[in-house]
Parts: structure tokens; C-alpha cells; sequence
């Protein structure tokens, strides 16, 4: 099949349901501009994040992965009034982009960029009891994907949504024998799912403008505590 059909079909859906403005398309050119790698999601997966936010009532978020800000603020987008999201970012100069390009969203109120390691910081929100996130997004180094995976559910309330991206890498995740660390990392949190108790998970498969690749969409269960 034409591979060029996916992209195609990608873009017909995000001209009905998923057009950039030009605040996010500034975004991506910031990228271009700052020399940070093309990683951000599509404004398909941009808009499933917002729908995603508004199916589970989201006025809390977390993200680990800013980048430059382009999947933030099409999250904090979805946010009421009086949301709040938190994004984890270890790269001191993606967060300043990503600051600036969020401040030119309108959003600065709204959104709290931490920059450190993600599995620091994690910790920290448990021990000071951080109330539970409705959101999370899951988007940053994929070796510890499952460890991640583990501390936002115990940042979670029953009914709390977590999104993991890049977990199918271009089908590499059914290389048994595969030493790529980003493939070992998703496929431990792949096979992880299939005796969590903690949340009823899928994980979706995706075509479109970027590459071949999945998300997981889990929803936590009622948590013993
Ligand atoms: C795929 S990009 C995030 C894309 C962004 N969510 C978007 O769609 O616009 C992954 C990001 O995770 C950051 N990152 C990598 N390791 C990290 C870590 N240990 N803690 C926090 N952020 C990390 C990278 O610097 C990079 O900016």
C-alpha cells in the first residue's frame, strides 16, 4: 500500500478536526529555529489528547517530555479555567523555548514547566502528597517507560487517564532480540500491562504524518491504597 495514503488521510482528518493555529505551527518552526529535534506529536494527537482530557473532566495535568511546548498547549488548552498543568522537561534550553512559546500561547498561568529528571522529580510530588492528576502523558525517554508508568498511577485517582507515547516504534517492539534500548524500554512497559490490576489499558496503533508507531490509553482502576 501507498504509505503516502496515511499521511494524506492524517491531514484530511486534522483539516476537519485538528487545524493549527498559527501559535502552534510558531511552535514548530521555534524547533527548526533552536536546532531541538522534530519530536513533538501531531495535531492529530494533539486533539485525541484534548478529547481524551475532556472525556476524564481533566483539571490537573501531567506531562513528562515538553520539548517546545507543542503537545502543552494543546493541552492546556483543554484545561478550565482554573486548570493547571505540569510538564517535566530535563533539557534546560527546550524549557526555555518552550516557556517562551507557551507565554506567546496566552498560557504561562495555566502551565508549571520543571526542569530536572523525571524520575526525580516524581518522587518529590508523592512525598509531599501533590493531590492525584486526572491526566497524564507519558512522552519522555523510553527506558524507564515502565518505572514511569508505576509513579503516575500512584499519582492517580480512580478514573485518571495516562497516555504513553511511542510504545510500538515502527513495529521494532516484535524484535524479540532487538538491543535498542528505547524498543527494551517500551516493550517491558508493553508486557507489563498484561498484569497490571491497576488500570484497564489498551494500546493504539498509529499511521499519519510521523512514523508507525502506538500509544498506550490507560484508564486507573479503583486503587487499593
Ligand atoms: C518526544 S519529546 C516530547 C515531545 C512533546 N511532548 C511534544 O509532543 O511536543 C521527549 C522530551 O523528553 C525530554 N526528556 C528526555 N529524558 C527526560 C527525563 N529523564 N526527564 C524529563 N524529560 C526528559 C527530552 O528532552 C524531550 O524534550
Amino acid at each position: 500500500m501507498d504509505e503516502k495514503i496515511f499521511e494524506r488521510v492524517d491531514n484530511y482528518i486534522s483539516d476537519i478536526s485538528a487545524q493549527e493555529d498559527k501559535i502552534l505551527s510558531d511552535v514548530i518552526k521555534s524547533l527548526a529555529e533552536e536546532n531541538i529535534p522534530q519530536m513533538s506529536v501531531s495535531a492529530n494527537h494533539g486533539k485525541l489528547l484534548q478529547v481524551l482530557m475532556i472525556s476524564c473532566n481533566a483539571k490537573r495535568v501531567l506531562e513528562l517530555g515538553t520539548l517546545g511546548g507543542y503537545s502543552t498547549i494543546w493541552m492546556a488548552r483543554a484545561l478550565p479555567s482554573n486548570g493547571k498543568l505540569i510538564s517535566l522537561e530535563i533539557d534546560k534550553h527546550y524549557s526555555d523555548v518552550a516557556k517562551r512559546n507557551i507565554k506567546n500561547a496566552g498560557l504561562s498561568e495555566k502551565v508549571d514547566i520543571r526542569v530536572g529528571r523525571a524520575l526525580d522529580i516524581l518522587p518529590t510530588f508523592i512525598e509531599k502528597k501533590e493531590e492525584p492528576f486526572d491526566f497524564i502523558f507519558i512522552d519522555a525517554d523510553k527506558p524507564p517507560y515502565t518505572e514511569y508508568f508505576e509513579l503516575a498511577i500512584k499519582l492517580s485517582r480512580e478514573g485518571t487517564i495516562i497516555v504513553c507515547d511511542n510504545v510500538i516504534r515502527e513495529g521494532k517492539v516484535l524484535d524479540d532480540n532487538s538491543s535498542d534500548e528505547k524498543v527494551l524500554g517500551v516493550q517491558r512497559l508493553n508486557e507489563s500491562l498484561r498484569k497490571n490490576k491497576n488500570v484497564t489499558a489498551t494500546i493504539l496503533q498509529t499511521v499519519g504524518v510521523k512514523e508507525h508507531d502506538g500509544m498506550v490509553v490507560a484508564v486507573v482502576n479503583r486503587l487499593s491504597k
